[in-house]
């Protein structure tokens, strides 16, 4: 078989996505988007080699993402152009030595390895010796058959025509191409002016015979926010231990099968947070910490009941999940968090921590306080907190110390205190 070269488009911004950041990076379970395309890329026995092109200003950021990930095919980041169809010029021309492309969109996170093999080895068949007698070259596009109805509509909302459904499919990527072939069929649209939403718009423009291999539903084309919340959900049914893949129930059982780069990649989803808080004493209020109550006082000032502890803990499960700060989400001035118990407020921490997909995993509290002495209420603060973020007491650490006499905090002026807090994604079984 001719080598084969793959092309990961990711030059694009993402606008209907509406994000700050290029979509190809934005993230899908343990990885950037990106990354599911590169990793089938890896792990398809019949790919030799791929590049993957983004837009000039983000090559760099590329390069050091993909850098820790090991990458074995991977053979360069290439800027790429202003429209896909120019992004998808430089690879093919990029790759010298391929007899055969294949061009893929990393916005189509689950593409298998068994589809991109399969249209690649479709394409190959079509282009070997035997089979060229009388064809022009391999041209293969991955496609579904349109099972919605489609209307055509003019620019006043009037439905205008509605097609026969029969014989309309909708194209995706991978498509697979003679390497000759492609560059023929883009110098030809460069020269005519034209510009494509595929690649093999333009190689049916030469007249040469175009391919249909079937593709799969699952590997839709991640546009919007809506298409990355059916993503994020697909990931999460898939990490179900008793799920199946669509091919192995056809195949009749079967677990799924799993990447081999999936097995040495990087980063377990933890996060880790730092929070830090001081409050003045104030003799005239109670004094809590950690969610305690600690009679002998003093009490701190502040707007809610001031506890430094349970603050500066927030801030640390707020901060490792990249979510601001308390005086973000409680603003100081609001009179529904006057003299509110911060235990309530840690279990809102929660839920907005849960909200965004993040699970506390464990935390570790150190309280500098000259007075009073905090050892007979560490056992409630930890319990009480454990209890609160629903993790185990023995995941909650808690230390106090005094200043021995040095600073605000040996002068008796008030107490400070610091924690750290690890938290994972949801759909993580980790920790
Ligand atoms: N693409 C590219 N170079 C471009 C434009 C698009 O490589 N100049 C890539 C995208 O990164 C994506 C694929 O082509 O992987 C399909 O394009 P699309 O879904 O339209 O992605 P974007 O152009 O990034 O999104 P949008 O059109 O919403 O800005
Ligand atoms: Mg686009």
């Amino acid at each position: 078989m001719d080598k084969v070269g793959g092309v990961i488009l990711a030059a694009g911004r993402g606008e209907r996505m509406g994000a700050p950041l290029n979509k190809a990076f934005l993230p899908l379970g343990d990885r950037p988007l990106l990354l599911h395309s590169i990793f089938t890329f890896e792990a398809a026995a019949v790919v030799d080699a791929y590049l993957v092109a983004v837009s000039a200003d983000e090559v760099a950021f590329c390069r050091a993402l993909l850098a820790p990930y090991g990458l074995q095919k991977l053979v360069a980041v290439i800027p790429g152009g202003s429209s896909r169809q120019e992004s998808a010029a430089a690879g093919v021309r990029a790759l010298r030595d391929f007899g055969l492309v294949a061009v893929h969109d990393a916005a189509r996170p689950f593409l298998s390895v068994e589809l991109l093999e399969g249209a690649v080895r479709r394409a190959a068949a079509a282009g070997s010796p035997d089979l060229r007698a009388g064809r022009q070259g391999a041209a293969v596009v991955v496609a579904v058959p349109l099972k919605d109805t489609v209307k055509m509509v003019d620019s006043s909302g009037t439905v205008r025509e509605t097609p026969a459904r029969d014989g309309l499919w909708i194209a995706q990527t991978p498509q697979v191409f003679q390497r000759d072939l492609l560059l023929r069929a883009y110098a030809e649209a460069e020269r005519d002016g034209f510009t494509g939403t595929d690649d093999a718009c333009l190689v049916e423009r030469l007249g040469v015979p175009v391919a249909v291999y079937r593709g799969s539903d699952d590997n839709f084309k991640v546009t919007t926010p809506e298409d990355l919340r059916i993503a994020r959900a697909i990931l999460e049914q898939r990490s179900q231990p008793d799920f199946l893949a669509p091919d192995a129930i056809a195949r009749g059982g079967g677990k799924a099968p799993v990447s081999p780069v999936a097995q040495v990649a990087p980063a377990p989803p933890f996060r880790v947070g730092i929070g830090y808080d001081v409050h003045r004493f104030d003799p005239g209020r109670t004094l809590f910490l950690g969610g305690v109550e600690i009679p002998e006082g003093p009490g701190l000032a502040g707007h809610s009941d001031a506890d430094a502890a349970l603050h500066a803990l927030m801030d640390a499960c707020l901060g490792a999940a990249g979510l601001r700060d308390i005086g973000h989400h409680f603003p100081p001035g609001d009179q529904q968090w006057k003299d509110a118990p911060s235990l309530a407020l840690l279990a809102d921490v929660r839920s907005i921590l849960a909200a965004s997909g993040y699970l506390v995993c464990q935390v570790d509290l150190a309280i500098a306080a000259e007075t009073p002495r905090l050892a007979p209420y560490i056992d409630a603060m930890q319990q009480r907190i454990a209890a609160v973020l629903g993790i185990l007491p023995g995941k909650v650490g808690i230390k106090a110390t005094t200043n021995e006499g040095l600073g605000f905090i040996g002068r008796r002026e008030g107490i400070a205190a610091w924690a750290v807090a690890t938290i994972k994604e949801l759909m993580s079984n980790e920790c």
